[in-house]
């Protein structure tokens, strides 16, 4: 059965939108169905934004915003969607269809989606400004630009070119930057979903197991307990794969004595956590790791403790880069004056990723980081991530071989808060002696 009703805030955020600029229409196509093979696509998942603004999840559908003189609004919310048909949906599934997706989703209008390219010219009467993200589907942005053109050329012969057309992603970005409290929900039941699948590995990892069976465990943890999908492919990594930022294999025996990198997070109603904790295959941390480790944790809690409205946020980069960079230093990883090798940057051999981004729907969120050619400063209802690490390469000869192979990554999601910030992924422990008594 399909949901019946929709809750009220997303009406809400087409009428913010649609106030920023009321001349302008709003364009929001849904995500294509991508193939696989003959007969098998891949998971299907909805357009962030066209989610964030109707909660419609279907594919072949499109939102547009249309600007209207009609009282008590700026924009009229016109949905196409896909028809009913009973044939393929013995086979796809249920289709809220023309009638369904009015009732639903508290459209002003819907059709469908065979009749946007005729519609729309006549629907845009007076609009001055398309917002429109080009480049992202080419056969789509096709269809606009026909559209755009017919719109043009039945304003008769006026001399005027195209309308123009501009990505919305930073108008809605920026509001997707401001969690709302729904929003905050989803995100801390995120949170504490990811968290105790992360601890369920901590526990259940045992030497000999293979990384793909932790992939398993996490992915049957977070969707068993509330979790639709994973918020990104989750990275299991072992012994010197943890050096590797972006692994994905998943597939290799861990070994007693190595470290077990997880960077993994579930989604719920839309909204992902991103977790990582780097814990022993076996029951402990060697003295190597132990010190290795400590320098990534000092980082991490250290830059979490700086979290408030008011600091801009490329400080935590740069406290996270000062800190590892005095970690390697009493490692022995680096040699020199801590300030010149900071300005040089030489801890990118080691630290070669940014310390965090912003968290919301899509693991790494929109919003700008940016303002007036500044860094942004923080300020309340903002989520991002704080993910110091340190890693060294196996074919680094210029490090001491023992640490060869190493790689610590920490990352945990933070809420701000009116007086500093929540953790929302605080469930699941990074001190060692937590680690190793939950391994014990
Ligand atoms: N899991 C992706 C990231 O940490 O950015
Ligand atoms: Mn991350
Ligand atoms: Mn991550």
């Amino acid at each position: 059965m399909l949901p019946a009703n929709i809750p009220a805030y997303f009406k809400k955020r087409r009428e913010i939108l649609g106030k920023k600029e009321p001349q302008a229409a709003f364009f929001f196509p849904s995500n294509r169905e991508l193939i696989r093979n003959d007969d098998v696509h891949y998971d299907f998942r909805q357009d962030s934004n066209l989610h964030y603004l109707t909660g419609f999840p279907e594919p072949e559908s499109f939102l547009a915003l249309l600007p209207t003189s009609e009282a008590g609004k700026t924009h009229r919310s016109i949905l196409f969607v896909r028809k009913k048909n009973p044939e393929r949906e013995i086979w796809d599934g249920e289709r809220y269809g023309v009638e369904g997706a009015l009732s639903t989703f508290g459209m002003d209008a819907t059709y469908p989606i065979e009749e946007l390219d005729a519609r729309l010219p006549e629907l845009m009467k007076g609009v001055e400004k398309v917002y429109y993200r080009v480049n992202f589907d080419e056969s789509m942005d096709r269809r606009i630009f026909e559209v755009l053109e017919r719109y043009r050329r039945s304003q008769g012969r006026s001399g005027r070119g195209v309308i123009p057309v501009v990505d919305p992603r930073e108008q809605v970005g920026e509001m997707r930057l401001f969690k709302a409290p729904e929003e905050i929900e989803f995100l801390r039941k995120a949170g504490q979903i990811s968290a105790r699948a992360h601890v369920e590995a901590m526990k259940r990892t045992k030497p000999g197991m293979n990384e793909l069976e932790i992939e398993a465990l996490i992915d049957y943890e977070m969707r068993s307990k509330g979790c639709q999908r994973l918020g990104y492919g989750s990275i299991v990594a072992g012994g010197k794969n943890a050096t590797c930022l972006h692994y994905r294999s998943n597939n290799e025996t861990l070994n007693d004595g190595d470290l077990l990198l997880i960077d993994a997070g579930g989604e719920h109603q839309y909204y992902t956590a991103d977790i990582t904790r780097t814990f022993p295959v076996g029951r402990k941390f060697t003295d190597l790791q132990a010190k290795f480790y400590d320098v990534v944790l000092k980082a991490e809690k250290d830059c979490i403790a700086l979290v408030k409205p008011g600091i801009a946020y490329t400080t935590i980069h740069q406290t996270a880069c000062e800190i590892l960079t005095e970690g390697l230093l009493s490692l022995g990883l680096l040699k020199g004056n801590a300030k010149e090798l900071i300005q040089s940057n030489a801890f990118r051999r080691f630290y070669p990723h940014g310390t965090g981004h912003y968290l919301g729907m899509d693991v790494h969120d929109c919003g700008l980081y940016m303002l007036n050619g500044e860094s942004r400063k923080i300020e309340a209802g903002m989520c991002f991530t704080i993910e110091p690490g340190l890693y060294v390469q196996p074919g680094d000869m210029e490090a001491p071989a023992e640490f060869r192979g190493l790689g610590v990554r920490i990352e945990d999601d933070i809420l701000v808060t009116a007086t500093g910030c929540e953790v929302l992924t605080k469930d699941v422990p990074k001190e060692r002696a937590e680690i190793e008594a939950l391994k014990s």
